[in-house]
């Protein structure tokens, strides 16, 4: 099974995080499933970005965004080209590297 190596966020998991998640799941349910609580507004329906990840390792071995997908990560607070919604994000065998943004656009909305 994969590996997915999650960098340290100070409100989702302040250590850091090592899971593993059959290929075929999505980035966010195994987040979920591993107590790592992201944001994820809309359900995993590909209508919000609160879902966002930034995948530092491993990027080409998803699936690709689509261009609803894209369209909805240009409104994520700190887009980076290697970002995706990790609902519709579909792990491969390969290992990743996930970062978890500081801000949702949630958090944006509530601090700015
Ligand atoms: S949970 Fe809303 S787009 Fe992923």
């Amino acid at each position: 099974m994969p590996i997915i190596k999650i960098l340290p966020h100070a409100e989702y998991c302040p250590e850091g995080a090592e899971i593993s998640a059959p290929a075929g799941t999505s980035v966010c349910e195994a987040l979920l499933d591993n107590k790592i609580n992201i944001e994820h507004a809309c359900d995993m329906s590909r209508a919000c970005t609160t879902c966002h990840v930034i995948v530092r390792q491993g990027y080409n071995s998803l699936n690709e965004a689509d261009e609803e997908e894209e369209d909805l990560l240009d409104r994520a607070w700190g887009l980076e080209p290697q970002s995706r919604l990790s609902c519709q994000a579909i792990l491969a065998q390969e290992n990743l590297t996930v970062e978890i943004p500081k801000y949702s656009l949630n958090h944006a909305k509530e601090n700015h």
